[in-house]
């Protein structure tokens, strides 16, 4: 079978979070069970760069009143059609942003334009690969669904998948004349949202099947809490929604040959860890011999990074260290700064972006914190898991799903991989925390915990299955 997955970025050629991993580790996962997944993705700077010699096959000479060609490559991997069209995507800064973190006025039409053309090689644009079923991920591919349905090639599936409702691509009224569309798109049934144009509401409402990356959110979003404006839409395609929770690329994450380590280590020489240890102390000026707790996070008020804020200083209190990677909101990162200067060789902040530092720390860590109010899936807590490092976690979404909390019976059990919490406020961070320094006391226990998540699977395996298992019922029934 052959599947298009559209996404608006992937790993190794462009990441700003999750969607990246996810996007990038699929494809590598499908190619076990019988679909050759192909990627769609735009033409970003740092993609042209780092793909090479492409080839071009197909050229799209008006797209949105700009030329634009489509390219295939083959990059560790993955088999790649890059849309290249400078005039979108030739741009400083992120694939979102301008160099000064400001959103780009028209990535509707940018979007826009990487939407249409994956429906464009669903309805044939390149004769030699044409897809049986097409899979969008999140609002930046949400229009995949609409220009399918709406003409372009309304007989192939479509999936779409929920990697964060919190955003949705609503914009303007205004735009829809643009977006070549027929003015029946433009009702509730269609793009319509709350009296703007939702390009994630219109996928989410004509895409054949929608799932998200946890069966825990998956649930949380029919309510309107965590639902975002979109529950009702939700509730009423609950019979053609389901999660499947994330994997993670165990080749890329794997602690006996990651390159990115200070030492390589499995769960039968936790001691070589120690060398991980010393690169995030020194690092990050820390100093002590407690456990070192560590966030490697977008700071903002979805990862409850105001309530680590609070809860930093018992950390310190407990005999514990913390190192902080992350950025964001500005306000949070000057929160944690502050805490850090307050708790000098205790507290470190790294603020910024630094794939290899990440590897490092989830190496030399003892746990992670994730404080999240809402959490799609995450995958820190699955390569924490991975890397014996021990995960904190909210209870909700995906974190939920993934740790196992090491409450009496788990830790009987044998079990327990981490720690949960499901009060999601500073003081219940502070009681989780209290319940982790109990454990670590208690050697055999901790590693215990250790070992545990380093057994647990994370791979792709049992979700691509999943996947595949959809895609297979979506494609047989002939829609
Ligand atoms: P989200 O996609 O909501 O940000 P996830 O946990 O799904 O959360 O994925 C985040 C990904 O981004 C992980 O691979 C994580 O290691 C990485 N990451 C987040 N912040 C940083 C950072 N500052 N430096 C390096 N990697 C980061
Ligand atoms: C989103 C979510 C995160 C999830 C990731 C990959 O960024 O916030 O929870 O792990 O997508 O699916």
């Amino acid at each position: 079978m052959k599947v298009l997955s559209v996404a608006s970025e992937i790993y190794p050629l462009i990441k700003t979070g999750g969607l990246a991993d996810v996007a990038g580790a699929l494809p590598l996962a499908m190619g076990h069970h019988g679909v050759e997944m192909r990627s769609l993705i735009p033409g970003y700077p740092a993609v042209m760069k780092k793909v090479g010699k492409t080839k071009k096959v197909a050229t799209i000479p008006s797209l949105f009143g700009v030329k634009a060609n489509v390219l295939f490559v083959v990059h560790e991997g993955l088999e790649l059609y890059v849309l290249d069209a400078p005039a979108f995507f030739q741009r400083e800064g992120g694939p979102y942003t301008d160099a000064l973190g400001k959103d780009h006025t028209d990535n509707w039409k940018r979007f826009a334009a990487l939407s249409l053309t994956a429906a464009e090689i669903a309805a044939g644009l390149i004769p030699a690969w044409k897809p049986d079923l097409v899979h969008a991920h999140d609002w930046q591919a949400g229009l995949v669904p609409v220009y399918m349905r709406y003409g372009r090639a309304p007989e192939t599936p479509s999936v779409i998948t929920v990697h964060n409702i919190a955003f949705q691509g609503q914009f303007s009224p205004a735009i829809f004349p643009e977006l070549a569309l027929p003015p029946e798109a433009y009702s509730v049934d269609g793009i319509e949202y709350y009296g703007d144009v939702g390009y994630l509401k219109g996928g989410l409402q004509m895409a054949h099947a929608i799932t998200t990356v946890s069966p825990t959110y998956a649930r949380e979003i029919h309510q309107g809490e965590f639902g975002m404006g979109l529950e009702g839409l939700i509730r009423a395609r609950a019979s053609h929604a389901s999660g499947i929770v994330n994997g993670i690329d165990t080749a890329v994450w794997n602690p006996l040959t990651d390159p990115m380590l200070a030492s390589s280590f499995s769960a039968k020489q936790l001691t070589k860890r120690a060398a991980n240890r010393e690169a995030v102390m020194r690092h990050f000026g820390l100093d002590g011999d407690g456990p070192i707790f560590c966030v490697i996070s977008r700071l903002t008020w979805q990862k409850g990074m105001d309530l680590l804020a609070e809860a930093a200083g018992d950390i310190v209190a407990q005999g514990g260290m913390l190192a902080i990677l992350g950025s964001g909101d500005r306000a949070l990162e000057g929160g944690l700064v502050q805490a850090a200067s307050w708790h000098k060789g205790r507290i470190g902040v790294h603020i910024g972006y630094d794939e290899p530092l990440s590897h490092v720390m989830q190496a030399g860590s003892d746990a992670i914190l994730i404080p999240s109010r809402f959490e799609p899936c995450g995958l820190t807590q699955l390569y924490a898991l991975r890397y014996g490092c021990v995960p904190v976690v909210a209870r909700t979404g995906g974190l939920a799903d993934t740790v196992i909390d090491a409450n009496e019976a788990a830790l009987s059990a044998g079990v327990a991989t981490g720690f949960q919490f499901s009060t999601i406020t500073a003081d219940g961070l502070r009681q989780a925390l209290a319940r982790v320094f109990e454990v670590w006391r208690d050697p055999d226990t901790w590693r215990q915990l250790q070992k545990n998540g380093m057994k647990s699977d994370v791979s792709w395996d049992k979700s691509a299955a999943a996947y595949a298992a959809l895609y297979a019922r979506l494609v047989s029934k002939g829609n």
